[in-house]
């Protein structure tokens, strides 16, 4: 499985996660590379913002020994849905690399994990299939907390020389520098985190909209503002760099 593997996590609610997931393997996939993305969410909301019927079988039957099929979004895009069975016993007591195994059958050249928020259990499994980490926090005290959280487990099972993601950068989510907080929060990260690569998605209206019309953003808008974000983060993800 030497093929890029993404997870999009961040622990807090509606920053942005599935917006990021969804418009980098949008992205990767305008570039003729076959794409997965793997839904993480009991809401299924990547599935349904792609173009998915989300009630779909997807990772929930995929981690309990079953062959699910992606569901075709275009030529190059396809979408593992998530769904209410992640709540499964048998899903919450998978093992942190039981869904690293559980894809090494499948051939894309990139793979896109959506995850939950909140949900360290769920998140975890992606963060272990995973080649890097993009952590999404929006300007909110509480999003940057959420960051810190997953900053800090992913630091600490390296230290510990665990087969986590190897690398990790921040992405700040949903910035419009006319805002106070979004216009400081560069420098708080950076004191923060000053060792981390630091990639921005700002607010674009053109981003709600193509998940509203369950549509990937380089089939809705391709030149958007937020595109060209996506693009920049879609590079460091697949190669650790922006260009
Ligand atoms: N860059 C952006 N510009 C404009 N709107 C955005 C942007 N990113 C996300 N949104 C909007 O913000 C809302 C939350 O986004 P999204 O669902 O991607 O967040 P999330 O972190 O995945 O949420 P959850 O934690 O519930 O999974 C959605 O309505 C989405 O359309
Ligand atoms: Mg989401």
């Amino acid at each position: 499985m030497n093929v890029p593997r993404i997870a999009v996590a961040g622990r807090k609610g509606g920053v942005g996660k599935t917006t990021i997931s969804c418009g980098i393997a949008s992205v990767l996939a305008s570039q003729n590379k076959r794409v997965l993305v793997i839904d993480l969410d009991p809401q299924s909301n990547a599935a349904f913002a792609l173009g998915g019927d989300p009630t779909k079988p997807g990772t929930a039957e995929l981690l309990m020994g079953k062959k699910p099929h992606p569901l075709r979004i275009n030529e190059y895009l396809d979408v593992l849905p998530g769904g209410a069975e992640l709540g499964n016993h048998h899903v919450q007591t998978a093992h942190s690399e039981d869904l690293a195994d559980a894809l090494c059958d499948f051939e894309y050249d990139a793979m896109i994990f959506d995850c939950p928020p909140g949900n360290e259990h769920l998140e975890r499994l992606a963060l272990f299939a995973a080649s890097s980490t993009l952590i999404v926090a929006n300007a909110h005290p509480m999003a940057i907390m959420g960051a810190g959280r997953v900053h800090n487990e992913l630091a600490s099972s390296k230290e510990k020389g665990r087969k986590i993601a190897g690398r990790w950068a921040i992405v700040q989510s949903l910035i419009d520098k006319r805002r106070k907080l979004d216009k400081n929060l560069e420098m708080v990260l950076a004191d923060l985190y000053p060792e981390v690569e630091h990639l921005v998605v700002h607010q674009d209206t053109e981003m709600a909209n193509a998940t509203a019309n369950q549509t990937p953003i380089m089939e809705y808008a391709p030149n958007c503002r937020g595109a060209k974000d996506l693009l920049e983060i879609a590079n460091w993800g697949c190669h650790g760099e922006k260009k």
